[in-house]
């Protein structure tokens, strides 16, 4: 599964494989596991090359201060030899690239930006809404939401003067569109290169700073004479992104732009759209993106808009609430129904003991497995100290001490697998009881 969506991946993986730096780091973790595990292995590994690091300064310092005595000069060289055959320890080169930009300044429209009365649209037979009405005034930034199919993209393409409709409308004075289409074979054209792309459309001023507006993008070096069509889904929404920033526009329409974008990559698009002083209109699926984004909520209906002032997470919960009751109703009003429940409920009933078992029998194993843990750690740190003081003369004990040791930490990694496995099992078995 390839996906950036954190819940999602913790839902359905055990496993994460990471591709940076043309490497392949490869977890036994579910994702966010593999995140805060990744960050304390990175965080150990600048500890030890900060200290491998101070080591080698006060060598260099030794050498030079011995190499011109003369009966130390081969003290100096063996040091030298030394620090040359020292592994120097590599912090993992974290993807850390991100694209940082703004959108150019919004140039002054008129106060209603969007008018529509009583807008429909149908596909031959097909009526995809109808009733739609719609004021959007300067500066406001509203999302877009609606099932898959509801007619988002319909509705933005004819506000984006793209397709042909029934109703009124009107865009307001002076207004400039700059349109992030959810297909981008839409509006990029899969032949011309990045460069093309981006100099066939840049006028004025910005010629003169093109490569350094693609490098903010992420493209660098031979990337920009990449054809459009063999970018990936992440490189052609940078790319269409970028091409945003070649004018000054005031309302910004934009159908799921961070379908394609990473964590880090939505976060700058968002701080870049939250300091935009334009209007905006934003169709997306992303309640972490939307919220703190948008104040409007509007939703796409059959029969027309629904409109919710306020937070998506609030909208989310009304809706929530919604079809509960909806729910609670058909419920009520199916008699039918009810029997079948009762003896679905019947069925839960010895599904929930035998459920119940398993998860007092995975506790007990996750209590084992971390008393264990605690008591292999503090042998370990134990036997730390007498290997510190190791007399290798002795070798047969020697040897025996560092199996032991080995046997021990080996015992560790073990108990932790069983422990990771038995709260997964949990974790699994909570998220799948009915609430
Ligand atoms: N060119 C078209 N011809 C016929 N039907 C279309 C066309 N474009 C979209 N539709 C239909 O219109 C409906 C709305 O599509 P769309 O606006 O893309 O939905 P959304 O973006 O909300 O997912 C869908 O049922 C889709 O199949
Ligand atoms: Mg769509």
């Amino acid at each position: 599964m390839i996906s950036h969506d954190r819940n999602f991946l913790d839902a359905i993986t055990n496993r994460t494989v990471e591709i940076a730096n043309g490497r392949v780091y490869d977890y036994k973790f579910s994702y966010s596991k593999y995140l805060d595990h990744r960050e304390q292995e990175l965080e150990a590994q600048i500890e030890a090359a900060k200290a491998q690091q101070k080591y080698i300064k006060e060598t260099e310092i030794l050498i030079n201060k011995f190499r011109a005595k003369k009966n130390k000069a081969s003290f100096a060289q063996s040091l030298i030899k030394k620090l040359d055959k020292l592994e120097r320890i590599d912090v993992d080169q974290l993807d850390s690239a991100a694209m940082k930009f703004s959108f150019p300044a919004a140039p002054r429209s008129g106060k209603a930006v969007v008018t529509g009365e009583n807008l429909s649209k149908s596909y031959d037979d097909l009526t995809v809404f109808s009733d739609i009405d719609l004021l959007i005034g300067r500066q406001e930034k509203i999302a877009l939401v609606g099932k898959n199919g509801a007619g988002k993209t319909t509705l933005t393409k004819i506000l984006n003067n793209k397709l042909d409709y029934n109703g009124k409308l009107n865009i307001g004075h002076n207004v400039d569109i700059g349109y992030y289409a959810q297909d981008q074979t839409e509006t990029l054209d899969p032949e011309k290169t990045v460069f093309q792309t981006i100099d066939d459309e840049a006028q004025g001023e910005i010629r003169t700073q093109l490569r350094g507006l693609l490098g903010t993008f992420l493209f660098q070096g031979e990337d920009i004479d990449k054809k459009v069509k063999i970018l990936s889904g992440g490189e052609k929404a940078r790319l269409a992104l970028c091409k945003l920033m070649l004018k000054p526009y005031n309302l910004l329409i934009m159908d799921e732009p961070t379908n394609h974008l990473d964590m880090r990559s939505k976060d700058m698009l968002k701080s870049a759209l939250n300091s935009y002083d334009g209007t905006l209109i934003m169709v997306s699926h992303d309640r972490h993106f939307l919220h703190e984004l948008v104040d409007t909520i509007y939703e796409v209906t059959p029969k027309g808009l629904n409109q919710h002032l306020g937070d998506i997470y609030e909208f989310l919960a009304k809706k929530k609430t919604e079809s509960i009751a909806h729910f609670e109703r058909s419920k009520a009003d199916n008699a039918a129904k009810k029997n079948k429940e009762s003896s679905s409920n019947k069925e839960s009933y010895e599904a929930r003991k035998e459920r119940d078992k398993r998860k007092r029998k995975l506790s007990n194993v996750i209590s084992k497995c971390q008393s264990e843990i605690d008591s292999t750690e503090k042998k370990i740190k134990e036997m730390d100290v007498v290997i510190a003081g190791l007399d290798y003369t002795e070798q047969n004990k020697s040897t025996k001490i560092l199996e032991e040791y080995g046997v021990l930490k080996n015992s560790i990694g073990e108990l932790m697998g069983r422990w990771e496995e038995a709260e997964m099992e949990l974790d699994l078995i909570t998220a799948s009881e009915p609430n």
